[in-house]
């Protein structure tokens, strides 16, 4: 019988940011179907719960925390430690992100540099990093872009949306010149995920947040559950034929 991604089993995933929302599920999915999973994260404390969530339903990973990959020492320091240890990279999932919000008018400079190097230059430090260990054998690269850098992010989000729509189109370059080392590269751009960030800023302003889901055509804000599932896809060998490619999971909003 098939089991489903069974092509992950011992495969070694590298995902940024699992100490919270997308990034801990991924790495409770990953790990559920036999991958090595080595994550990191700047907090320390979500980490180690997420190190503890996966040992418990018995997984394996390895996490490194803190590292701040806005800082491209720290990290190339960390996908060098972590490809050390099983010896190669199979699939580098750059999650991590964070921006800064503002009115355009008055947008700080340090914020909108803030943003970039949180959202769009990490992206090119780990994968700059992983590349020469993904080239040995091909891989996967799955990239959190967001339909912000699709459509506009509205509410302060210039920064964002400009990082975000940087990494869908390093996505697609990264394709071309990955093709030829069996690298495939995607993006995955989510709609609006109930993760602890957004549920915290919707709880603070609800007049903002209702009318986020007026366009979907599934009803309800996504999760990360919804995320994780696109992205233990996205790396397995069902998807061998995919890459180049930005996969939007949002519900229908911005798809009509
Ligand atoms: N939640 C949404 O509605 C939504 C929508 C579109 C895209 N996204 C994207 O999904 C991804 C995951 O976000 P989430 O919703 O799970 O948010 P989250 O805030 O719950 O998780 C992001 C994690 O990344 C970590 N992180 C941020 N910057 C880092 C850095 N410089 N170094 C190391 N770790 C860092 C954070 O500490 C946090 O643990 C992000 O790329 C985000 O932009 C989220």
């Amino acid at each position: 019988m098939h089991t489903p991604n069974h092509s992950l089993q011992d495969k070694v995933v590298l995902i940024t940011g699992t100490a919270s929302g997308q990034g801990r599920e991924a790495a409770l999915r990953f790990a559920a179907v036999g991958a090595r999973v080595i994550g990191c994260d700047v907090s320390e404390e979500g980490n180690l719960e997420t190190r503890k969530q996966v040992e418990a339903a018995g997984g394996s990973i390895i996490t490194m925390e803190p590292v701040n990959l806005a800082d491209p020492v720290s990290a190339r320091q960390w996908v060098e430690e972590a490809a050390s240890i099983h010896g190669r990279i199979d699939v580098l999932y750059n999650n991590a992100a964070r921006p800064h919000f503002a009115d355009f008018e008055t947008f700080p400079l340090d914020g909108w540099q803030f943003t970039i190097d949180n959202e769009l230059n990490l992206v090119f430090y780990t994968t700059q990093a992983a590349w020469p260990f993904l080239k040995k054998q091909g891989g996967v690269i799955i990239n959190t872009a967001s339909t912000a850098g699709m459509t506009g992010s509205g509410y302060g989000g210039a920064a964002h949306a400009a990082a975000k729509a940087g990494v869908i189109g390093f996505t697609k370059h990264m394709a071309f010149e990955g093709a030829q080392f069996g690298i495939r590269v995607v993006s995955i751009s989510p709609g609006v995920i109930e993760t602890p960030g957004f549920v915290a800023w919707a709880r603070d302003n609800p007049d903002e947040a209702k009318p986020l889901l007026a366009k979907n055509l599934i009803p309800r804000f996504g999760k990360p559950q919804d995320i994780a599932g696109v992205a233990l896809f996205l790396a397995s060998d069902d998807a061998a034929y995919i890459t180049g490619d930005n996969i939007v999971v949002d519900g229908g909003r911005v798809s009509w």
